[in-house]
C-alpha cells in the first residue's frame, strides 16, 4: 500500500514543457501535494531513512518550503528556511553558488545551536548546485548535515558530484 501510495505520488508531478521559458521541462508538484495520500506517502519516505537522526529540518526557496513544513510536524522537530538573498530580517550566514549564467546566494538566519543536525529538503535536484550550496551554509553556521533528501533527481545533469552521492530521492526523471 505504501508503494502504491508512492507510484501514485510520482503520477501526480507533471510535465510542462516549455515552461518557464521555451525548451525547459518543468516538473510540477502541486497535483501531488493536493492530493492527500501521495503527499503523506512522500513525506514519510523523505524522512524515513533519516528518522531519530535530525534536530530540524531546512527548507530550500521556494519549494523546498512546502516539503519541510510538513516533514518538519510529521517529525517533531522545527523548521529552518533557506532563502534567497535578501530576504531574511536577522543576521544570517550567505553562500554563494554558481548557475550556468552568474551566480546566486543562499542563506539562513545564523542562530541554530551549535553541532544541530540539520536534515536539507528540496524539491528536485537538477545540477546539484543549490543542495550543494545549501550543505555549505549548514556548515558554516556550526551545523551538521544529517542528511539531504529530495522528491525528484533530473538524472543526467549530474547533481550527486556536486550534493554527494547519499542524497536520498524518491523519484527519477
Ligand atoms: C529549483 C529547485 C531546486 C533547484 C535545483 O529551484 O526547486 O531548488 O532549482 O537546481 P540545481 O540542482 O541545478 O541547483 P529554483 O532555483 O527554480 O527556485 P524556486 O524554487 O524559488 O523557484
Amino acid at each position: 500500500p505504501e508503494n502504491d501510495a508512492l507510484a501514485r505520488a510520482e503520477s501526480l508531478i507533471g510535465v510542462i514543457p516549455d515552461y518557464p521559458s521555451p525548451g525547459i521541462l518543468f516538473r510540477d508538484i502541486t497535483p501531488m501535494l493536493a492530493d492527500a495520500a501521495a503527499l503523506r506517502a512522500c513525506i514519510g519516505a523523505l524522512v524515513e531513512p533519516f528518522a531519530g537522526r535530525f534536530d530540524v529540518v531546512a527548507g530550500i526557496e521556494a519549494r523546498g518550503f512546502l516539503l519541510a513544513g510538513a516533514v518538519a510536524a510529521a517529525a517533531g522537530v522545527g523548521l529552518v528556511p533557506i532563502r534567497k538573498a535578501g530576504k531574511l530580517p536577522r543576521p544570517a550566514v550567505s553562500v554563494d553558488y554558481a548557475l550556468e549564467y552568474g551566480t546566486a546566494t543562499i542563506e539562513a538566519h545564523d542562530d541554530l545551536p551549535e553541532g544541530c543536525r540539520v536534515l536539507l529538503l528540496d524539491d528536485v535536484l537538477a545540477t546539484g548546485g543549490t543542495l550543494a550550496a545549501a550543505q555549505r551554509l549548514v556548515g558554516r553556521l556550526g551545523c551538521v548535515v544529517a542528511g539531504s533528501a529530495v522528491l525528484l533527481e533530473l538524472d543526467g545533469l549530474g547533481g550527486r558530484a556536486l550534493a554527494g552521492d547519499d542524497v536520498h530521492t524518491l523519484f527519477h526523471a
